[in-house]
């Protein structure tokens, strides 16, 4: 394949998500959420399986295949089956303005996930020094935070966690969690 078709089938995925494709951590996938998916870059590489959209963001949804179901609100505003192979929440549980607001939004990411199915999950962690939006500091966890919460959802951990920092901005971690049961996962 060319280099052209091969950044044209990338587009903008998430460069960390694109590593769990190469992994092989979705073959057997049939489903994704995208819990606060902005314009759907993170659904391009799931194209053939069911792809859900939601965000509260109406005009960035607007932007989706048409094949992609939509849903505008937060993702803590509906009550999710946990059906999803894969739920993906890139870049939005920082944007909780509280424990209790980042708590519902992950629970609400993690009730959509099917048994042996996969959260990827990409947000801020201590460490780095930057805004989101207009000037709202975010929701920031430590190593220990992380540990916490996959504990207390019940979650396997996939690998171990990465973070990536940038000197004198941001710091992200990737936090790839498995639900117990089934065998959607490829580990
Ligand atoms: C930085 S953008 C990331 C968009 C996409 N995930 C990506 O990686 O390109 C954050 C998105 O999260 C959405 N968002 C913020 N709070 C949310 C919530 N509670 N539930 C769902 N989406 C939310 C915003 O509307 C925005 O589209």
């Amino acid at each position: 394949m060319k280099l052209h078709a091969v950044l044209e089938a990338l587009g903008q995925t998430d460069i960390h998500l694109i590593d769990q494709f190469m992994k092989g951590r979705f073959e057997h996938a049939r489903s994704v959420l995208d819990a606060g998916a902005g314009r759907g870059r993170n659904l391009r590489l799931f194209a053939g399986m069911r792809r859900v959209a939601v965000d509260p963001d109406a005009e960035r949804l607007g932007d989706l295949p048409s094949d992609v179901e939509r849903h505008v609100g937060r993702v803590q505003d509906f009550d999710w089956a946990p059906e999803f192979d894969v739920v993906i929440s890139c870049a939005v549980l920082h944007f909780a303005a509280s424990e209790a607001e980042f708590e519902a939004m992950l629970r609400a990411c993690w009730s959509a996930v099917a048994p042996g199915g996969v959260l990827f999950v990409r947000t801020a962690a201590v460490g780095g020094d930057f805004t989101v939006g207009d000037g709202v500091v975010p929701w920031c966890l430590a190593e220990a935070d992380f540990a916490a919460w996959t504990e207390r959802l019940g979650a396997e951990w996939v690998e171990p966690l990465r973070t990536s920092v940038v000197a004198g901005g941001r710091s992200m971690a990737t936090w790839v969690l498995r639900k117990p049961g089934g065998a959607i996962f490829a580990p």
